[in-house]
């Protein structure tokens, strides 16, 4: 374990097992619509990717680089687009693919923007839900595993852009918070 973790919540082998369900969950729901996955830059590469190479439907892939913490541990409520699509929203099934709702505001932001441009449909599918961090009405369609209200990295998570690469996900020691 890293040592500036307190816990490991969810092993590489756990992601693993819960990522292969929950994409035969959603290549059971899908089949035949070619949906367009989008993958919320930077925290989800790991799961979207893992997504991806589980489903057995045929799915495209693009990623909006949407930022709402900036370097702090908590929402700032203010969501910004920092890369947009490249594909075209109208008339497409569109699974947005995130690695945890906490606030909700990303999520919000995120599934009005592409309902606004006409996607056909809007989906969630996040790895982890953090339910008590709430702020703004929005759920996942689909959930990996529900979590404490604790600040979780790894598996893509950060922490001041620290921790993404590893392959668990685990509770962060708030003794390594970088003070200023
Ligand atoms: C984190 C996380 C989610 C979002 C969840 O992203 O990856 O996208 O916050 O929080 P919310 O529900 O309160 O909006 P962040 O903005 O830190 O960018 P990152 O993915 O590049 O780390
Ligand atoms: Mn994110
Ligand atoms: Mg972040």
């Amino acid at each position: 374990m890293h040592p500036h973790l307190k816990a490991i919540l969810f092993t590489r082998e756990d992601i693993q097992k819960r990522v292969s369900e929950l994409a035969i969950e959603v290549s059971k729901d899908y089949e035949g619509k070619n949906p367009l996955v989008v993958g919320i830059l930077k925290g989800s590469i790991m799961f979207t990717v893992d997504l991806l190479k589980e489903l057995t439907i045929d799915a495209e892939v693009d990623f909006m680089d949407v930022s709402s913490y900036g370097t702090g541990v908590s929402s700032s409520g203010e969501v910004r687009i920092l890369k947009d699509l490249e594909t075209k929203a109208e008339g497409r099934d569109i699974l947005i693919c995130e690695d945890i709702i906490d606030s909700g505001n990303t999520l919000l932001y995120v599934k009005k923007l592409l309902e606004h441009r006409g996607a056909s449909s809007v989906k969630i599918i996040s790895l982890l839900d953090k339910p008590a961090g709430r702020k703004v009405e929005i759920d996942g369609d689909y959930i990996g595993f529900e979590v404490p209200d604790e600040f979780v990295v790894g598996y893509g998570i950060d922490y001041a852009e620290r921790y993404r690469h590893l392959p668990y996900i685990g509770i962060f020691n708030q003794e390594y918070l970088i003070k200023d």
